[in-house]
């Protein structure tokens, strides 16, 4: 019975905790620097409009479901999909679910950690003024920004070092387990993160071009939506809740019973998604005020935001309390990418922590050089549609792998689990009304919705 599994991993210590933990995971590169660039290239409104409509009507139903499954489960994602399944009499083909998230969670690790590495080397270059316009020996121009962006990205060798930084960073975390290394950093990290981002508000809204960020993120122009704008709205859902790939659900695996999963997930997606709001309110003032161009893809942060630190007061203390957030950030966010597949090794491989963190880390640094390649000695290569090795392992993880995960976790707790096994976890009878709008989001809204974003994507609709 659920009740009686307990997992070997240890729990988080309080409600509290998982919240931090879970809120970590899911605010990120994602919120702050993916949200704003994608938004920016996919013409601002309208699709921030259909992104909330994911978040809301797809991705609060799967994180319930994803919550509800580990802590049943109480094992890493492969083998908690091998127990429910069994528990519910069904294929134990169903832990290739978790196999599938376990190679999402490689595949996203490798290029966000090279990422993560880019914000941590602007920590130093922001600190020592070097974008600023009017300093003694730095006199930075929009033209030398980008340049500066350019000459580091095209330098292999500098890269890779920031990205073992980060791999580096990741491991040190994971290595200590559930207590002793998660809960610790997120405790810390958090905190901090909130902080940094409120005095940036505050900044924004008293230098920028304020009301032009709001317009560019509130005034909704339909004729800018494509079938791939929609497909991207939904993968960005999906990947800024940490959606599809059991991330999530390894942490519901350390959730102490009595915790509301309910309440506690439209907490995490409401705080996650007020982080990504207010990071476009803080980056898209500043880049009108500028007279800089939203779309510029990746690199908007790193050009824009450095530009327009560089020309306000205080702007290199601001600009380094910005990027030393996003490293924060990042890290809360990789720890739980690569934890399914350390704690899987750590069940069934008998791995020590420590050494499955190594393991896992370094095939994720190896894999992690395409990203790094893809800005310079790779640049070229573009193997598939016009996109480059990062651009197509971005591509595939959030709007093919994660919506796929997520499709089958929503199938599986809404079909294949039992009635009693929701009332056990969610602690809601048949009759409740948070129950059923949550069974009917999960049976029929998210799978349809997500196959019919899909079919869009792929021009099924014209
Ligand atoms: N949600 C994280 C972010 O927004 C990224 C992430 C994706 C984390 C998938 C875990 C799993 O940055």
């Amino acid at each position: 019975m659920a009740q009686q599994r307990i997992s070997i991993h240890g729990e988080w210590s309080s409600r509290w905790t998982f919240i931090l933990a879970a809120t970590g995971s899911a605010v990120g590169l994602g919120n702050i620097w993916k949200f704003p660039y994608i938004a920016g290239e996919n013409g601002g409104g309208a699709f921030v409009l259909i992104y909330l409509l994911c978040i809301a009507m797809i991705g609060i139903p799967v994180m319930m479901a994803e919550i509800m499954l580990g802590r049943r489960g109480k094992q890493s994602p492969i083998n908690a999909m091998r127990t429910l399944a069994q528990e519910a009499r069904q294929h134990h083909v169903w832990g290739l679910l978790g196999w599938s998230g376990m190679i999402a969670g490689f595949l996203i690790l490798s290029y966000y950690s090279v990422i993560a590495g880019w914000t941590l080397a602007y920590v130093p270059r922001m600190a020592a003024g070097l974008f600023q316009s009017d300093w003694l020996f730095a006199n930075a121009s929009p033209e030398r920004i980008s340049q500066m962006f350019q000459d580091f990205t095209s330098n292999p060798l500098e890269l890779i070092i920031w990205h073992t930084a980060i791999m580096g960073l990741t491991m040190f975390i994971v290595a200590r387990g559930v207590r002793g290394g998660l809960e610790r950093a997120v405790n810390f990290l958090m905190p901090g993160l909130f902080l940094i981002l409120f005095l940036l508000i505050g900044y924004a809204v008293s230098t920028g071009a304020f009301m032009q960020g709001m317009g560019f993120l509130f005034s909704a122009d339909f004729s800018k939506l494509t079938g791939q704008s929609v497909l991207a709205a939904m993968g960005q859902a999906f990947f800024t809740l940490s959606l599809g790939m059991g991330a999530i659900m390894v942490y519901g695996a350390y959730l102490p019973r009595d915790v509301p999963i309910t309440s506690t997930s439209v907490t995490i997606a409401g705080a996650d998604t007020l982080v990504a709001l207010l990071a476009g309110l803080a980056i898209f003032p500043l880049v009108f005020a500028n007279g800089l161009a939203p779309d510029s893809g990746p690199s908007l942060i790193f050009i824009t935001l450095p530009n327009a630190f560089g020309h306000m007061a205080g702007g290199a203390f601001f600009g380094t309390l910005f990027f030393l957030l996003l490293v924060f950030a990042a890290l809360t966010s990789a720890i739980s990418i690569i934890e399914p597949a350390v704690s899987w090794l750590v069940e069934s491989r008998n791995f020590k922590r420590p050494h499955a963190a190594l393991f896992c880390g370094v095939l994720i640094w190896l894999t992690g050089l395409l990203t790094v390649f893809s800005f310079n000695l790779l640049a070229d290569f573009k193997p598939i549609a016009e996109k480059t090795l990062f651009e197509l392992i971005d591509y595939l993880t959030s709007n093919i792998m994660l919506p796929l995960g997520g499709l089958f976790i929503a199938i599986f707790a809404a079909w294949a689990m039992h009635h009693d096994a929701h009332e056990e976890e969610l602690g809601l009878g048949k009759a409740d009304i948070s129950y059923r709008t949550w069974l009917f989001l999960i049976r029929f809204v998210t799978p349809v919705g997500v196959i019919f974003i899909f079919l869009s994507a792929i021009g099924v609709f014209g």
